[in-house]
């Protein structure tokens, strides 16, 4: 039976703890040096753009120090190798899920690795540095390319294609993420209303823990190649 359960995965900024990015919202996280208010908000954006920019660039910046680990690699390796669906969904801008070689990963809250235009809404691949200055490929407008990101008060990316895949799976696993932020943190609770099995894979219990059919704590490093492992054998 376990080889053909169509499988829907969260992820989290805990998934890529390991490799060397910030979370949010642990002890040192990005949310204790930088107020959401200043950097992540449409309002923060259009007050001061050049120092919304920056923080994106610095981060863009720091992608190129990080390797994928155990985790997104497993996770990989169950997309390729699993008989049944994986939709593999992340609220991680990173690009660590692709390099560990996941080959469809919905990035709910966009991509530090893509540009947006605020003029146009035209979207493409940017891996340098993006200035105030800097035109839209497309319309040509100056100051229209913004960080793809979805900023607190912005409605995530492919909503109808996350719920499609709730309601097609088996299983829901939710991986190194607190569950402080709908609509991703309310995603267990679509699936236990819809009579799924749910997993949570934490390194500590999360806000929605309870939620979780089966909760398993430590880091994802070890836990999510463990899990894999059960999975395809
Ligand atoms: P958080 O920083 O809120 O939570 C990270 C979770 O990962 C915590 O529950 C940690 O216990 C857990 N964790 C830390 N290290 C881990 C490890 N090695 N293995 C497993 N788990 C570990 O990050 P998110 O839940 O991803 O949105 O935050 C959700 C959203 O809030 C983000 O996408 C971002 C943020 O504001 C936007 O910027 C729109």
């Amino acid at each position: 039976m376990t080889d053909s359960l169509n499988i829907v995965i969260l992820t989290g900024a805990g998934i890529s703890a390991e490799s060397g990015i910030k979370t949010f919202r642990d002890t040192g996280g990005l949310w204790e040096t930088h107020a959401i208010e200043d950097v992540a908000t449409p309002e923060a954006y259009a007050r001061d753009p050049k120092l919304v920019q920056h923080f994106y660039n610095l981060r863009r910046a720091a992608l190129k120090e990080v390797e994928p680990n155990a985790a997104h690699i497993a996770l990989g390796r169950l997309q390729a190798e699993h008989k049944g669906r994986v939709t593999i969904v992340t609220q991680n801008v990173d690009d660590l899920h692709e390099r560990g070689g996941a080959k469809d990963v919905i990035h709910m809250h966009g991509e530090l690795l893509s540009c947006l235009c605020s003029a146009c809404g035209w979207r493409w691949n940017h891996s340098d540095d993006v200035s105030v200055e800097d035109k839209c490929p497309a319309c040509q407008t100056v100051g229209g390319p913004r960080p793809d990101i979805v900023w607190f008060g912005e409605m995530p990316y492919e909503m109808g294609r996350i719920e499609e895949a709730v309601r097609g799976c088996d299983l829901f696993v939710s991986i190194g993420t607190s569950g402080a932020v709908y609509p991703a943190a309310g995603f267990v609770q679509m699936a236990r209303s819809l009579g799924k099995q749910t997993l949570e894979l934490n390194l500590e219990a999360s806000e929605g823990s309870h939620f979780f059919h089966e909760s398993r704590l430590g880091p994802a490093g070890t836990l999510v190649p463990e899990w894999v492992d059960e999975v395809l054998t």
